[in-house]
């Protein structure tokens, strides 16, 4: 790459163009045009396998990319690396320490090792990530919750404006996952930004604002979550006295509508980006043909729902 490479769009945290990776035959990062907003939680999201370790390690410069242009902070990587590395806090697979240390002398080591403002950063960097009163512990007394705490606040000697945690809740039970949620929204409210990658949709969707959803390597939808519900499909629940009938009239229209009876009723599955005027069409025609309906009810699909629809493994388990 030349020396006269456009600069990055300051207003991305992660800009990547034609980003690509191959193992042999296997591309595991295929062309992804990859933007997230600075200041935001962005979710990687896609199924086991689907390229997002790897996505991580190009990005970090742990391995190097076959084809396609990145930046990490508005700073081109590989050219800048350093400059964009020191702004930037990364856990990939499990974090790994010393285990015959405390946590608190795994800090001063890694400390040492960077700027020195980092050695002032060793107990606040406890203290944020709430495990300050267990410092002087060993690591192999922590839970699997602990150490990845202790992994944020080694990121944290850094003081990071961008932080990539690959798979946060992996190995945490549900009380872990919480604390780590509760976590990552606290440190994206001191204005960094937390790239998270996941194959658990719900955490997710819970945890961050934007998303790009990825499968064999592909980037199949980016956005705003908001933005990706508007295009999930609307579901309709319908009580009504005679459900075999209605699901034929309802079958018998141009709404495009997928009817299954379920014992509480009528499911209209509508595509997305039907407006919600549709109940009261659904309504009329049923009322109109001497139906009682007793309840009308539209579901917007969860992000799930959509992934599901979107993605061709459905979210193979682990
Ligand atoms: N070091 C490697 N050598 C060969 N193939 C690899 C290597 N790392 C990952 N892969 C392959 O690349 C694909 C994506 O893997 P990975 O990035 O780990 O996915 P994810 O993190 O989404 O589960 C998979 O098909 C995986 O087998
Ligand atoms: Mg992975």
């Amino acid at each position: 790459m030349s020396a006269e490479q456009a600069p990055g769009d300051g207003r991305w945290a992660v800009e990547t163009h034609g980003l690509t990776k191959r193992f042999g035959e296997n591309i595991a990062v295929n062309g992804v045009e990859l933007l997230v907003p600075r200041g935001c939680a962005f979710g990687y999201l896609g199924p086991n396998g689907a390229g997002k370790t790897t996505l991580i390690r190009v990005l970090l410069g742990l391995t190097h990319a076959d084809a396609g242009t990145m930046f990490l902070l508005g700073h081109p990587v590989p050219k800048r690396r350093d400059q964009a590395l020191a702004r930037v806090g990364a856990i990939v697979d499990e974090p790994r320490f010393h285990s015959h240390l405390t946590g608190r002398q795994n800090l001063q080591i890694l400390a040492a090792a960077r700027e020195p403002a980092a050695r002032d950063r060793i107990d606040p960097s406890l203290e944020r990530v709430g495990i300050l009163h267990r410092a002087d512990d060993r690591v192999s007394k922590y839970s699997m919750g602990m150490r990845q705490r202790l992994g944020v606040a080694a990121c944290l000697l850094g003081d990071p404006q961008l932080l990539i945690l690959d798979e946060p809740m992996n190995g945490l039970d549900p009380a872990g996952m919480h604390e780590m949620r509760d976590m990552i929204v606290s440190l994206v409210a001191e204005g960094r930004t937390v790239v998270l990658s996941s194959h658990l949709l719900d955490e997710v969707q819970r945890t961050c604002d934007a998303v790009a959803i990825v499968d064999r390597g592909n980037i199949i939808h980016q956005g705003p979550i908001s933005e990706l519900l508007a295009g999930a499909a609307l579901v309709l629940e319908v009580e009504c006295s005679d459900p075999e009938r209605a699901k034929r009239l309802v079958a018998g229209t141009t709404l495009g509508a997928q009817v299954v009876v379920s014992p509480q009723g009528l499911e209209l599955t509508l595509p997305g980006g039907t407006d919600r005027g549709v109940t009261a069409e659904v309504n009329r025609i049923l009322v109109e043909a001497g139906i009682s309906v007793y309840r009308l009810q539209p579901v917007r699909a969860s992000l799930e729902a959509w992934f599901l629809q979107v993605t061709s493994r459905l979210g193979d388990p682990e």
